[in-house]
């Protein structure tokens, strides 16, 4: 179909290496593209060769290109996978719903404003109603207004969440981790699996394959923290799904985003890069001091997504620091392996600000307004004369009215 002189197609997934690839136009294209409209930093996504790695993980996905004169101009990415539904219940069993997610768009700069953007979203709808989807999702940064105009005023997302996204770079020096007040454990796949069963599946967008995250080569496992004083009893007569209520824990798992693709910082204020060169050529001189250097973020570093971030009980916050100050310490002697050069992290925006200060980061390359939107393909599906079981705006409406909840669960396999 051509629009504006334009075509929207597939891409095309094979071997081919020429110069006029999709696969070589893509990843030129990717490093063209700076990721936002930041004025703090820029990053650029660097696919170590393979435009479509980002989705392959999900259960289903589509990538298509917008061609102008034989030239990739635009690329969209989309998955597809199942949730639970019902916002702020339990869900009973069975009540699920299939979302697709927008993700890597890109047009290149000298064709933007000519609707290329507008069409590779509506073309992945229209993938998206045909393969039954109920909902659509997308999420960008508050100050990418190019993306937010797009989606918001363009195609008519709600804007129904937002998160913040927390990068602690990982520095030459493990944290302390108070071992005598707090005992970290890793969980066996069973035991994560039914823990996040029971206190994550009534969160917004929880994905109904949660288990094959958790056995995904990538995730590096689940783990959870307790004050030594009390414990979270894993095998009790009560089950895995038991659990003292009273109890303070925490859990995360872990993800290495890094096998998948790397990021490289295109742009940082000139204050930050003084800073931190002057603390390299002090360390040089004066080793003795062990000043906490940070990585160069100006070549490809892979990073390690921490998801299924949950805590429960009173002072559970310092629980969730203590868990990321320990993922931090597996990074840095992991970093060799990995290229790990940077922790993400992300929470809920309606979190109280205790658990973000637990968190440790740095400000500047963090995100505190990433904006989650949701769009109802219910008047799609009716146009394409395809039967609707669900009262989707109304949900839409209940998704939107009701108060946020604390947690966001954030599928490793969308970022
Ligand atoms: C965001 C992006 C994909 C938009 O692509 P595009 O082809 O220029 O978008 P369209 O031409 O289809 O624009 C449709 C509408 O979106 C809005 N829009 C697009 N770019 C905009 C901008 N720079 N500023 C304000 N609004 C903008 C406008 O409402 C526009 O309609 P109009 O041109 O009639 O005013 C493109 O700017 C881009 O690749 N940015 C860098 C990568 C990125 O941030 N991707 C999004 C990740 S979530």
């Amino acid at each position: 179909m051509e629009f504006n002189g334009f075509v929207i197609r597939s891409y095309e997934d094979h071997n081919d290496e020429g110069q006029f690839s999709d696969k070589a136009q893509v990843l030129d294209l990717e490093r063209r593209c700076e990721i936002g409209q930041s004025k703090r930093v820029f990053l650029f996504t660097d696919n170590l060769g393979d435009p479509i790695c980002r989705i392959r993980n999900s259960p289903m996905y589509k990538m298509l290109v917008a061609e102008c004169d034989k030239e990739v101009v635009g690329v969209i990415q989309g998955s597809i996978k199942a949730v639970f539904f019902t916002p702020h219940k339990p869900p009973p069993p069975g009540l699920v719903v299939k979302v697709g997610y927008v993700l890597g768009l890109r047009v290149a700069p000298p064709y933007r404003r000519r609707g290329v953007g507008a069409a590779l979203v509506r073309r992945l709808e229209d993938w998206f109603v045909s393969n039954d989807v109920d909902y659509c999702c997308m999420a960008a940064e508050k100050d990418n207004h190019a993306s937010l105009n797009l989606f918001i005023n363009n195609l008519r997302y709600i804007k129904f969440r937002t998160g913040r996204i927390l990068v602690n770079p990982v520095r030459n020096h493990p944290y302390n981790i108070n071992s005598s007040e707090i005992k970290i454990q890793k969980l066996k796949i069973e035991d994560a699996e039914a823990i996040y069963k029971k206190h994550m599946a009534s969160t917004e967008l929880f994905p109904k394959d949660i288990k094959n995250i958790l056995k995904n080569k990538l995730s590096l496992g689940t783990w959870m923290a307790n004050f030594k004083q009390q414990h979270y009893p894993l095998r009790s007569s009560s089950s895995t799904t038991g659990g003292n209520e009273q109890s303070s824990w925490a859990i995360v798992s872990l993800w290495n985003s890094g096998e998948v693709f790397r990021l490289r910082l295109g742009k940082a204020p000139f204050a930050w890069v003084i800073y931190t060169k002057s603390l390299k050529i002090m360390d040089k001189i004066l080793p003795c001091f062990k000043l906490v250097l940070v990585p160069n973020f100006f070549k490809p570093f892979g990073f390690y997504f921490v998801y299924g971030l949950h805590h429960e009980g009173p002072f559970s916050e310092r629980l969730v620091g203590a868990l990321c100050k320990f993922v931090h310490n597996m990074a840095m002697n992991n970093s060799k392996d990995h290229n790990c050069k940077a922790i993400v992290t992300e929470i809920s925006g309606d979190e109280d600000d205790d658990l973000k200060m637990e968190i440790p980061h740095w400000k500047l390359l963090s995100c505190y307004e990433d904006f989650w939107c949701i769009k109802s393909l219910k008047s799609k599906k009716n146009n394409n004369n395809i039967s609707n079981d669900h009262d989707h705006d109304d949900h839409i409406l209940e998704w939107t009215n009701t108060p946020p909840i604390r947690t966001l669960f954030v599928d490793p396999r969308e970022v």
